[in-house]
């Protein structure tokens, strides 16, 4: 096994709220009065209780910038089946069941199948990469995330050659999950890419973040990730992979089709109805800095578009 995963968990091992403010306003307090020994210390081992993964090997993609700590990205997440406030979902996390857990993979593959987390995971080596993300509500992070390329994993079903998108939807629960019992968006949560951008290197299915397994409101047990695109692509708790020769039908785009489009690449240029996208708050910072185009991924991925009006198709 390339890494431990522990399907005993449960929510009961992970961090509650109160807990984690104690500890947070106690570490403020020890950062203030300079006391060493709790600075020495990871701050994984101060904040995960989420199992550790081993035998990670580093990916090839890493990021020079400082990374934002696991607190703030595990404790500021959008997963609105688990609440729409932005700690609703650490709050509500027990709620999503991740065990037993079954991957759908079907639609244009010559091999569909249903199969198990372990099943799907074995043969794929876990990597880490430090991915800078950015959410359309113009904060960003930088994530140390932990899993293997989307491309590695669909090459196993073999895509006939009619398959052109990917879908993907997440859990519906809604007897558990309790968004999914407001007509917040349609579920259950769907997102798409196009059949190149799914194959391309950067994108990711993540089942770790800082060494460890992912915590529910990150997406647990299975999420996508897709640095150069905004946050909402990177669709979390994943049930079902389809592939298909149309564009699929995505949560947000039939939600508020003028507000987010299907490609949703980070593009200074275009801002968000509601928000100027030319700029970002890195949690962490102060200053907000400028929105490189592609989430400065450009190098890796711009040639995917190279024929498109990224205006037109946003
Ligand atoms: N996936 C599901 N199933 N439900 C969601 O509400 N929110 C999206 C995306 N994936 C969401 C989701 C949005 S809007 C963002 S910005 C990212 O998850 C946030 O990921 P993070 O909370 O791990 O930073």
């Amino acid at each position: 096994m390339p890494f431990r995963w522990n399907p005993d968990l449960t929510h009961n091992d992970v961090t509650p709220e109160k807990r984690f403010k104690e500890r947070r306003s106690l570490m403020q307090g020890a950062i203030v009065l300079g006391a060493g020994a709790v600075l020495d210390l990871e701050p994984t081992e101060l904040f995960a209780d989420t199992p550790a993964l081993s035998n990670i090997r580093q990916g090839v993609v890493t990021l020079d910038e400082p990374q934002t700590p696991f607190e703030d990205a595990s404790n500021y997440t959008n997963f609105y089946e688990l609440g729409s406030g932005k700690s609703d979902p650490t709050a509500n996390a027990q709620r999503l069941q991740t065990t037993p857990w079954h991957v759908v993979i079907d639609g244009e593959v010559n091999r569909p199948g249903r199969l198990t987390l372990e099943d799907l995971l074995k043969p794929h080596p876990l990597e880490e990469r430090v991915y800078r993300m950015r959410c359309v509500e113009a904060w960003s992070m930088v994530i140390p995330w932990i899993g293997f390329p989307l491309g590695e994993l669909l090459k196993r079903f073999e895509p006939t050659s009619k398959a052109r998108f990917v879908a993907f939807e997440t859990l519906q629960d809604p007897a558990n999950l309790p968004g999914q019992k407001l007509p917040i968006l349609e579920w259950p949560y769907r997102e798409g890419l196009r059949l190149d951008e799914a194959l391309n290197p950067l994108t990711i299915l993540a089942v770790g973040m800082y060494g460890r397994t992912l915590p529910n409101q990150n997406g647990a047990p299975l999420r996508l990730v897709v640095p150069w695109k905004y946050g909402f692509k990177s669709i979390k708790s994943i049930v079902r992979i389809t592939l298909l020769a149309d564009q699929p039908v995505t949560s947000w785009n039939l939600h508020a089709p003028k507000e987010y489009g299907f490609y949703a690449n980070v593009n200074p240029e275009v801002n968000h109805p509601r928000w100027d996208q030319s700029r970002e708050r890195r949690i962490g910072e102060f200053l907000r800095r400028k929105t490189l185009p592609f989430n400065g991924y450009g190098e890796q991925v711009a040639h995917l578009y190279a024929d498109m009006d990224l205006i037109r198709w946003f």
